[in-house]
């Protein structure tokens, strides 16, 4: 019975379309199960002092969410975990060390996760290490440097992270040093305007605008046969980014949800 109860807890809060406060917890689920609000209670408290959900807190208000305190695997290979906490990776799998502070991107947001699901899938093939090795990776909007060091980890060998807040730039750098990859990774916060390189991977988890205002631009900057990963959009506007996109020229290939949340990857011919 609590088994099934904290299984109903979970679900409710990785599931829910925004961030859900304890007490929200507590009634939807006591509602959903039939049971008193103090015993919900008592299975939220098992479930954080477990390490499967935790609290956080942002502009005065608690919320509860699924931890990220401890490694979690966000797609076949990737792990995230904070640097403090050991793990043995398995064959295959790259970890992602994440220092959470100010910046976005500790992992949690489905935003993050189906850009991270996205590299995944278009760095998904191991027999093409050599030619990984030549690819330059751009993360346009790197918050805590999460993607960027997904990008290295999966095998570009040259990758700049971007960001116009000077505290996701400065969290990105430490990020990117816990994770040895200084060498191959530079975080700035020059405009992408003012890049002249070419990019084969590009990633940008922006506000629809922001994405819609950089088209042009992402296109001009991705090598032939580049690939663009897009996230940071609800469904409501993928058809038309979808749109804006394919007339830059470039091709869909990759379309998925999670929730309310898009992700597209695109192809350059
Ligand atoms: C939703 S967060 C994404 C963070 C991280 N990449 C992730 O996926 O979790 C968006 C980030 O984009 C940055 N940003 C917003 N507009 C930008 C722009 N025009 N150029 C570069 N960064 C921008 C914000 O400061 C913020 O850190």
């Amino acid at each position: 019975m609590i088994e099934d109860l904290k299984h109903i807890i979970y679900n409710t809060v990785i599931e829910a379309n925004r961030k859900m406060t304890p007490g929200e917890v507590e009634k939807t689920v006591a509602g959903a199960a039939d049971v008193d609000t103090k015993v919900v209670r008592l299975a939220i408290k098992d479930l954080v002092s477990l390490g499967e959900l935790s609290y956080t807190y942002l502009y005065g208000t608690s919320f509860l969410e699924k931890s990220f305190n401890r490694p979690v695997r966000v797609s076949k290979r990737i792990v995230i975990k904070p640097p403090e906490k050991l793990y043995q990776p398995q064959p295959g799998e790259v970890v992602v060390n994440i220092v959470g502070g100010a910046a976005f991107g500790n992992g949690a947001h489905a935003t993050t996760c189906l850009a991270l699901r996205a590299l995944d899938f278009v760095l998904d093939d191991n027999s093409c290490t050599e030619r990984k090795a030549r690819l330059k990776g751009l993360d346009v909007g790197t918050g805590t440097g999460i993607l960027a060091i997904a990008l290295a980890r999966l095998g570009v060998e040259k990758v700049v992270a971007t960001d116009i807040d000077p505290c996701a730039v400065s969290e990105a750098t430490h990020n990117v040093r816990l994770n040895n990859l200084d060498g191959r990774i530079t975080v700035s916060d020059i405009p992408l305007e003012e890049a002249a390189t070419r990019f084969s991977v590009i990633v940008a988890n922006l506000a629809c605008p922001t994405l819609r205002r950089l088209a042009p631009l992402f296109s001009a900057r991705m090598e032939e046969d580049g690939v663009m990963v897009l996230s940071g959009f609800k469904e409501s506007a993928a058809k038309d980014l979808g749109k804006i996109y394919t007339e830059q020229g470039l091709k869909l290939i990759r379309q998925e949800a999670d929730r309310e949340w898009i992700c597209l990857v695109l192809r350059k011919p």
